[in-house]
């Protein structure tokens, strides 16, 4: 017989451990790769803005959307939707809101300071890695194995590249610069929140090895996107 409570325990402590091992994985990550060094080889404030809006803004709605997408259609598959994961279903809806709002957001900052950042019409010249992105976070057929290599590892990037992007063009665009703290980053909390949920109701001890090897195989894809970015 499965103990239910050893199995939650070992379940609750892999999860908490795995968020913050790469929440700092992450931070230095972005650290290394998406500072002001960089910021300062594409140009001045203005030249960032043009150069990173359109791409930040391409992966709010894609990487952010759709694997929370998929992940609603699993929970409806294989949980209980309208019973005991009510909880899961309105978080990945708020969260995939929540992305919209961000896209939707940094393409009209940008188109303050006169530039096109249209995820319709945007034409990314390292748009491989990026669909290799979203195509790695997508490609599993159990909602906590998205998790895995979104919620509970990578998805925190976008918070510190959001805030390196807004401290660097702080000095020219000051209300820009707010309103990316306060109205993107601050909601990535609930993104992981809504992370650890799903892994602590669908993955068992079982799944863990996988579930590290999905999140490892996610992070070295985000390091060479993030590298890419100097080339
Ligand atoms: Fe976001
Ligand atoms: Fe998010």
């Amino acid at each position: 017989m499965v103990d239910i409570d050893t199995h939650t325990d070992a379940t609750e402590t892999f999860i908490h451990e795995m968020t913050a091992e790469y929440r700092d994985r992450m931070k230095q990550l972005v650290d290394e790769n998406y500072n002001d060094e960089y910021f300062r080889s594409v140009g001045d404030e203005r030249a960032v803005i043009e150069r990173e809006f359109p791409r930040q803004a391409w992966e709010e709605l894609y990487t952010g959307c759709l694997p929370p997408a998929r992940q609603l259609n699993l929970v409806y598959e294989q949980g209980e939707p309208f019973g005991r994961d009510r909880d899961i279903v309105i978080g990945l809806i708020k969260q995939i809101q929540d992305e919209a709002k961000h896209g939707r957001l940094i393409s009209s900052l940008a188109e303050r300071v006169g530039v096109e950042a249209d995820p319709i019409t945007w034409e990314a010249p390292y748009q491989e890695e990026l669909i290799g992105q979203v195509e790695t976070a997508m490609n599993r057929d159990k909602p906590h194995l998205i998790a895995a290599g979104l919620q509970l590892s990578t998805e925190i990037m976008a918070a510190f590249m959001i805030r390196n992007l807004a401290d660097y063009i702080e000095p020219a665009y000051p209300e820009i610069a707010d309103t990316l703290r306060n109205d993107i980053s601050a909601d990535e909390g609930d993104h992981i929140h809504i992370g650890r949920l799903i892994g602590m109701r669908f993955a068992t001890p079982a799944d863990h090895a996988l579930m590290r090897e999905i999140a490892e195989e996610k992070y070295e894809f985000t390091a060479r996107t993030l590298r890419s970015l100097h080339t």
